[in-house]
Parts: C-alpha cells; sequence; structure tokens
C-alpha cells in the first residue's frame, strides 16, 4: 500500500447552508479510509462564505488562504445564503467573492464535474423512464478561467441610458491545456468526447474549435464530435445516454453541469474538482448551500462524499481508496440507505449522518 504511514494536510473549508453538516459527513467517511489505506490527515478548518463574514466582514479572509496555501488540497463545502436575503452585505456577491477569488487566487482552470446515475435510482430522473440508464455516467470538463467570467466587466451611462458590457476572451494556450486534459480523461472513460460551443457566433468558439480539433491529433484513439451549445443543451434531455465526456467553455460549461447535474433525480448527488496544473485542488459538491434545509439533518452528503473521493484520485494519487469511497456510497445506496431527496412519499429516509455511517459500514466490510 502505497499510502502506508503518509500524512496529508487538508485545508477544510464548510461554509454556509447545509455546507458544515455534509463536510462532516464527508469527514466521517475520511476517518475510515485513513483507517483502511494506513495513512493520516491533519485537517487545518477555514471560513468561508457568510461564515467567514460574521468573522471578519468579508467573504474570503486572507487568514482562509493561507490556510488553504499551507494544504495539499481543500475541502469545499458551499457557500451562499438565503435569496430572501440576497441583498444584505453577508451574503451579497457571497458565491462570486468566495469562489471566483480562489479560482483566480490558485489558477484552478479545470473543473471536473461528473454525475453517475447510481443503480437503483434511476426512477428519480426528472426525464422519462429509460432514458438515462443506472450506472451511466457523464463528465463534464469546464474551462475555469477564462470566457466571459474573467474578461473585463462594465456599467457606464445613467437609467434609461446604461450600457453594459462583458468581455468574453479566450487564450490559444487556456484551450489547449483544457482539451488536453479532456483527452486525456476521455481515455480512462469510453474514448468520446462532445465539444461545446458557439462557434456559428463567436470568435472564442471559433478558435475553442479550431484547438480542439487540432488537440485530436495528439489523440488518435478518442473520438471528437462538436456540438453547438444550444443543440447541445437539448441533446442532453432529449438523449443524455449519447454523452460521456464533455469539454466545455467556462460560461456553457457552468449552464450544461447543471442540466447534468439533476439528470440523477437530486441535486445533492454531483461531486465536482477544480484543478491547478500542479495538480493541487478544491473539491465541493456542485449542489450548493441549500439554507432552506440546513441544520435538519437532512441533507445529502452524496455530492461532498464523491468530492472527497475526488480529492484522493486526483491530489493524493489514491486510486483505490477513490474507487473504494464510490462503491461504498453505492454499496450504502442499495442497502436501502437514502436521504429525504431520494425517497419517494412514504418511503423511509436516513438522516445525513446516518448515510455516512452506512458509508462508513460498506467500506469497513
Ligand atoms: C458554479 C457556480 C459559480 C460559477 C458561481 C457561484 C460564481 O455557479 O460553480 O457553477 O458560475 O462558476
Ligand atoms: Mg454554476
Amino acid at each position: 500500500m502505497l499510502a502506508n504511514g503518509a500524512s496529508y494536510s487538508l485545508a477544510v473549508l464548510p461554509g454556509d447552508g447545509i455546507g458544515p453538516e455534509v463536510v462532516d459527513a464527508a469527514l466521517k467517511v475520511l476517518n475510515a479510509v485513513e483507517k483502511r489505506e494506513g495513512f493520516s490527515t491533519l485537517i487545518s478548518k477555514g471560513l468561508i462564505g457568510g461564515a467567514a463574514y460574521d468573522v471578519f466582514g468579508e467573504h474570503l479572509p486572507q487568514a482562509t488562504i493561507d490556510i488553504c496555501r499551507g494544504s495539499s488540497a481543500i475541502l469545499f463545502g458551499s457557500v451562499g445564503g438565503p435569496l430572501t436575503e440576497a441583498a444584505k452585505p453577508k451574503w451579497a456577491n457571497c458565491e462570486r467573492n468566495s469562489i471566483l477569488s480562489l479560482r483566480k487566487e490558485f489558477g484552478f482552470y479545470a473543473n471536473i464535474r461528473s454525475l453517475r446515475v447510481p443503480p437503483g435510482l434511476e426512477h428519480l430522473s426528472p426525464l422519462r423512464q429509460g432514458l438515462i440508464p443506472g450506472g451511466h455516467s457523464i463528465m463534464v470538463i469546464r474551462e475555469l478561467l477564462g470566457d466571459i467570467y474573467f474578461g473585463e466587466h462594465n456599467t457606464t451611462g445613467v437609467s434609461p441610458k446604461r450600457i453594459a458590457s462583458d468581455i468574453a476572451e479566450y487564450r490559444e494556450e487556456e484551450i489547449l491545456r483544457i482539451a488536453r486534459l479532456g483527452f486525456e480523461l476521455a481515455r480512462g472513460r469510453r474514448r468520446s468526447v462532445v465539444s461545446v460551443d458557439k462557434a456559428n457566433v463567436l470568435d472564442t468558439s471559433r478558435l475553442w474549435r479550431d484547438v480542439v480539433t487540432s488537440v485530436q491529433r495528439e489523440f488518435p484513439d478518442v473520438t471528437v464530435e462538436h456540438q453547438l451549445v444550444d443543440n447541445c443543451a437539448m441533446q442532453l434531455v432529449r438523449n443524455p445516454a449519447q454523452f460521456d465526456l464533455l469539454l466545455c467553455p467556462n460560461l456553457f460549461g457552468d449552464i450544461l453541469s447543471d442540466i447534468v447535474s439533476v439528470l440523477g433525480g437530486s441535486l445533492g448527488l454531483m461531486p465536482s474538482a477544480s484543478l491547478n496544473d500542479q495538480g493541487f485542488g478544491l473539491y465541493e459538491p456542485a449542489g450548493g448551500s441549500a439554507p432552506d434545509i440546513a441544520g435538519k439533518g437532512i441533507a445529502n452528503p452524496i455530492g461532498q462524499i464523491l468530492s472527497l473521493a475526488m480529492l484522493l484520485r486526483y491530489s493524493w494519487r489514491m486510486d483505490g481508496a477513490a474507487n473504494a469511497i464510490e462503491m461504498a456510497v453505492e454499496t450504502a445506496l442499495a442497502s436501502g440507505a437514502r436521504t429525504r431527496d431520494l425517497c419517494r412519499s412514504g418511503e423511509p429516509s436516513v438522516s445525513t449522518e446516518e448515510f455516512a455511517e452506512a458509508v462508513v459500514q460498506a467500506l469497513e466490510e
């Protein structure tokens, strides 16, 4: 066992809403994996989002950045408050300030979001039954530092004559590195990439398509299909089973990954990894802070637990442990343990903590 005896430093940023509960669930699972694989983790907790605002008056305090910098990976919960309080300083721009700044600070250019419809839960899909089979998995590779997100944002003039603009920009090398990562990851899957753009309108998309086409030549064993983003969105709800790996520019990846996240029937299922070119990464569930159910012990911790599995795979290179966690989640589900979001009315549900315990039990078997 390679990892035996090793010690890893981990920054843990629980954040707001259900963040702390689902992070606790994932840390229970981490504890079980440590015992199983024989390594230890030194955890440093940091504040972020509204939780940080309460203490520091800002969403991403320097103290939290320092904790991340001193660690070999970041396990992130979620940030953000109730929509009804969105105008309060504690919550205004909270997600943007917390998440976009971390991406920029650490150069997280690659976002990997991956959904696997748990076998036995196909009936939860919002789509017509049979359209997405249990066990089907779709991975979204999203470029995270370019495009319209980080170009200049500007508003000029006075109402009713204001003009707003957001510049979308891609440099060739930004597309190259994300495309190479996408094709590499496709090699471990069905060797089929769908690259998304709006090349019938946008220059950034024409460059995207051109660079992706050239990268495909480096990976002759992987096929690529180019889809326009509007068509792709339609195909994702019409015939999602055609997709294995989507390669997307920043904005289209943001939108399409939300569609993918719900194909399995709950927002709580999809994990995500944001990586820089040194393999340092931030791992978070895609579902968000769900303030309406926070503190009730009913949140689904699967997205957070699977984010931990991605952390073990991509940052700590423990594939075996990552696979074991993913299998243990499916074993727990197969044994009937389900949080409320996965139950039809009348079906018995378990709490966040009980679900984590079921995963731990599956790991120990
Ligand atoms: C995401 C989120 C963020 C994004 C927001 C909160 C800035 O929607 O991670 O998908 O748009 O990237
Ligand atoms: Mg989003």
